[in-house]
Parts: C-alpha cells; structure tokens; sequence
C-alpha cells in the first residue's frame, strides 16, 4: 500500500520536507500617507491600518523594520484633487516627501515601492484623464510618468503604476531613463482585475470613482488569457517586476503568469481579503495565527516572489512567519 503519510509523522519530518517556504523578506506592507503632521487616523475597515503623516509614517516603519518588515509600498491620500491629479503629480508631493525621510531614517535596510496612479488625486476618481465619460488612455500617459518621476527623484527603489492604461510602463521607462534614473525599477500591476476586493481601500485612499467604475481598463476577472497577454506586453515594455491582483481568488493566474514569464512576480493580497479574515478572527470563527501564514504560504506556493499584504507587520511580529 501506498503509505504516504510515513513523511508527515513528526513535525521535523514535515518541517524538513516543506516543498516551499515563506520568507520573511517576501513581504512587503502597504501604507497610506497622508499630509500635514501628528496624523495617526485608523481605518474602520482595515482593523491595524492607518493614514499616517510623514512623520508618524516613519516612526511605524522604522519599528516595524525591527520586526523583519524589509519593504513598503506607499500610497498617497491627497486633500487637493482636480481633474489632471496636480498633487500627486507635483515635485514634493506627499509620497515623494514620505520617500525621502524613509530614505533618511532607514537608509537601504528598506525598500521602498510607491503605487503609481492618478485616482487617489481626481476629482473624478478615476485611474487617468476623463473626457466625455471616457478615460482617456494617451493623455495620461505623461501624467503617470510624471508622478513615477516624483517618486524617483525622491529616491524610490521601484515605482508601480497600478493604472491599468495601455503603454505606461514604456512611458514611464522612457521618462526614468531621460532624467537618469535608469536604475529605478517598474514593478507593474500588469494583471489587475476590476474587483470587489478592493472596497476598504477605495475608502482608504479616498479613490472611489464618483461615476462609473473601472471595467473599460482593469481585467474582467473571467479572463485569464487576457490576463497572460497584459503580462507579456508589460514585459516587452520594459517592466522589471509583474503583478497579479488580488492574490486569494487568482491563484490560478499566479501560477499561469510564473509559467510563461522568467521575471519575479508580486502578488497583491489586497484591502478586502485583509478585511474578511480581520473580520471573521475578531469573531473567533478563524484563527488568524493559522489562517494567515496559510493564505499568504498559498501565494507563495502558486508562484509569487514578493507579497503586498497588509498583515506583514502582525504576521512578523507575532512570530506566524519566521
Ligand atoms: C489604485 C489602486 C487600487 C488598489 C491599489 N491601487 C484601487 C483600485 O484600483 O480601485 C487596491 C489595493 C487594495 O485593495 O488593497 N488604482
């Protein structure tokens, strides 16, 4: 008889025989910044999370790197929005300021990533220039480029457009290369799907479209191949990192994009599927000690390199991923 539970007797077998390990350094935290100073403000729908000012910003993430957390993906908030994004666009804008001091007060230890997309600065909501109810993709190209610049120059070790407009990555390649940072990395949101899953970050970031949604650039999520094919031409484009989002119901397209590419691949464990399991542990239906490490080992596991997740600074400092 096969006897495939011999192997699974003791925990040192099992541990010695794990066919994939996540690692500390994999994870990567996701904050919101905000402008002003003294701002801590929590977030109702993301229990652990807040919209933090530059200067407590810092403060968290420096304590947090003493926790294992080696890397952050920063968001902005911005008070000022328009219809061409000017705060998230102009020089000094609060994530280029929020880079800056990270840089200061942390040096390389950290790596620092910000989300590259207008929304958060639109008076309309949307990830690029509207006109006649239409998002405009070419007019925003320079837009995005411009914001990535921002971020560059502030020292950003990788910028992420998360716009899902067509032709960004070269756009903002080209643009990084003219100014001289060729040495900043592209990691592009290149599968990211029109979810439901993105609903307490959208109050997060103050980002919701006022009309409309965001199904005319982000993938439908019954699409897979498509998802294959955003993939590749990100690639061809010049990105240096891949992207699939969310993470927990697109295990398939993980594992899909990490067989038909050779670059490292992200995935984004995002606001909803941090809420749920928030949700669900603060009712003592799942144990968050357990089901963490097992959701975010299953990206891993499908194939990502890196995951964004809001849960890195508890899963560390409580010793769920060692
Ligand atoms: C901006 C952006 C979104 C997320 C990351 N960048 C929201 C959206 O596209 O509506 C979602 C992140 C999360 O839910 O954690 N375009």
């Amino acid at each position: 008889m096969h006897r495939l539970r011999r192997l699974r007797r003791t925990p040192a077998l099992r541990e010695s025989l794990a066919e994939t390990r996540l690692r500390p350094e994999q994870l990567v935290q996701g904050h919101f910044v905000v402008e002003g100073t003294g701002v801590d403000a929590p977030l109702d729908a993301m229990p652990g999370v807040s919209r933090q000012s530059v200067d407590r910003l810092v403060e968290t993430v420096r304590a947090d790197l003493d926790l294992g957390v080696r890397a952050v993906l920063l968001f902005g908030v911005y008070e000022h929005k328009d219809d061409h994004a000017s705060a998230a666009t102009k020089r000094g804008n609060c994530v280029a300021h929020a880079v800056e001091e990270l840089r200061k007060a942390c040096g390389e230890d950290l790596t620092i990533v910000t989300d590259v997309c207008l929304c958060g600065a639109t008076d309309h909501g949307h990830c690029g220039v509207l006109r006649h109810g239409y998002v405009q993709n070419d007019e925003s190209l320079p837009l995005l480029a411009e914001m990535a610049l921002s971020h560059a120059r502030a020292g950003a070790d990788v910028v992420a457009p998360s716009d899902m407009m067509d032709g960004r990555v070269a756009a903002i390649r080209a643009r990084l290369d003219e100014v001289g940072f060729a040495n900043t990395a592209i990691l592009a949101y290149s599968s990211k799907f029109a979810s439901a899953f993105y609903g307490p970050f959208r109050e997060a970031a103050d980002s919701a479209p006022k009309s409309g949604d965001r199904r005319s650039y982000q993938l439908d999520f019954r699409n897979a191949r498509e998802a294959l094919r955003e993939s590749l031409v990100d690639e061809e484009e010049g990105a240096d990192m891949l992207m699939v989002k969310p993470a927990m119901s697109y295990l398939d397209v993980i594992a899909a994009v990490r067989e038909s590419t050779l670059l490292p691949l992200a995935a984004y464990n995002v606001s909803g599927e941090y809420s749920m399991v928030k949700a669900a542990a603060a009712r003592g239906w799942v144990d968050e000690a357990r089901i963490v490490p097992e959701i975010l080992g299953s990206m891993a596991r499908a194939g990502a390199d890196w995951i964004l997740t809001y849960h890195a600074r508890e899963a560390l400092g409580e010793g769920w991923i060692a």
